[in-house]
């Protein structure tokens, strides 16, 4: 069930990702905008359409915010690949932005698909209700912003000429904003246009998010660069704090189970009707790409 509902929530995104950058002409910020966006696993898409399931909301409004994080999701990776971050050549295959374009392109493109995104999550098609809108705009700005992902790159970037080693609760820091909070927006995403309770999705995207990124650093060391569409073996070179670095490989994988078990029990209150999101959480531990 959980690999057909990725695979659609992948198919609806595009469509409507398209569909939006269609009519915005052929600049080449556009055409990378257009490249850039194209392709992933669409985790964060899938998070927000399972989510909005969950709480009855209509799949043709929940698109908006499922593409609209996408959207940021694909700035984040253009702006991360930058040489002034992780300068890497590759991603979901292709060459980065600043390779087959320019930096300048890059960064704009980047900036585009940000504010993309925000319009996206605000766009009347949403939802009917404008505290409804303005709140998804909001939450989805603090996730993004110098409390949630920029904030999590900022101490990442730090980490690499930091002269102690990262302590456990700093590294998880770094993580939960980096990687947690864009994920934590979307699995809480359908609760909020419900105008319900968000504690639940909350508490399985914050173990969620945590286990996602340390598969990510398991996968830097372990995984095969072809499949995952992006260079291996970069973090160590770039003196990168991961859950890898301080507690070692088998460490790390044992940390992941239990925060994925973490993030299925907390799914209790909503039954079998979770069991694609808990099928999501073993999924983020076992993917090699
Ligand atoms: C990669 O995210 C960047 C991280 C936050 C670790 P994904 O692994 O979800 O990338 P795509 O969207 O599938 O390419
Ligand atoms: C990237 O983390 C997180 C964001 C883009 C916010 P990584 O730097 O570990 O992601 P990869 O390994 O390049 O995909
Ligand atoms: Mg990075
Ligand atoms: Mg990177
Ligand atoms: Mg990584």
């Amino acid at each position: 069930m959980f690999q057909s509902r990725l695979k659609d929530a992948a198919t609806r995104v595009q469509t409507h990702l398209d569909a939006t950058l269609a009519p915005m002409g052929d600049l080449p910020v556009v055409q990378a905008m257009r490249y850039t966006s194209a392709g992933g696993k669409r985790l964060r898409a899938f998070l927000v359409l399972e989510s909005a399931r969950l709480h009855g909301i209509d799949p043709d409004q929940a698109i908006w915010p499922a593409t609209a994080i996408e959207a940021i999701h694909a700035y984040s990776l253009v702006h991360d690949d930058l040489p002034c971050m992780d300068d890497d050549d590759l991603r979901r295959g292709q060459p980065t932005v600043h390779k087959k374009w320019d930096y300048a392109t890059a960064v704009l493109a980047g900036d585009a698909l940000q504010t993309l995104g925000f319009e996206m999550a605000a766009h009347p098609d949403c939802s009917p209700i404008g505290e409804v809108r303005a709140e998804l705009a909001v939450t989805l700005a603090r996730a993004a912003g110098a409390q949630g992902m920029v904030l999590g790159q900022a101490l990442d970037i730090a980490a690499e000429t930091a002269s102690v080693p990262l302590t456990l609760a700093e590294i998880t820091a770094l993580q939960a904003g980096k990687t947690g909070a864009l994920i934590a927006w979307s699995a809480q995403c359908g609760a909020r246009m419900a105008q319900a309770d968000t504690s639940a999705l909350k508490h399985y995207a914050n173990n969620l998010g945590l286990a996602f990124q340390i598969a990510d650093d398991i996968l830097d060391v372990e995984g095969d660069a072809a499949k995952l569409g992006k260079a291996v073996g970069k973090d160590a070179d770039a003196g990168k704090a991961t859950f890898v670095s301080l507690l070692g490989l088998d460490a790390a994988k044992v940390r992941a189970h239990e925060l994925v078990e973490d993030a299925c029990d907390a799914l209790h209150l909503y039954g079998q009707d979770a069991d694609t999101l808990r099928e999501a959480a073993r999924f983020v531990i076992s993917r090699d790409s």
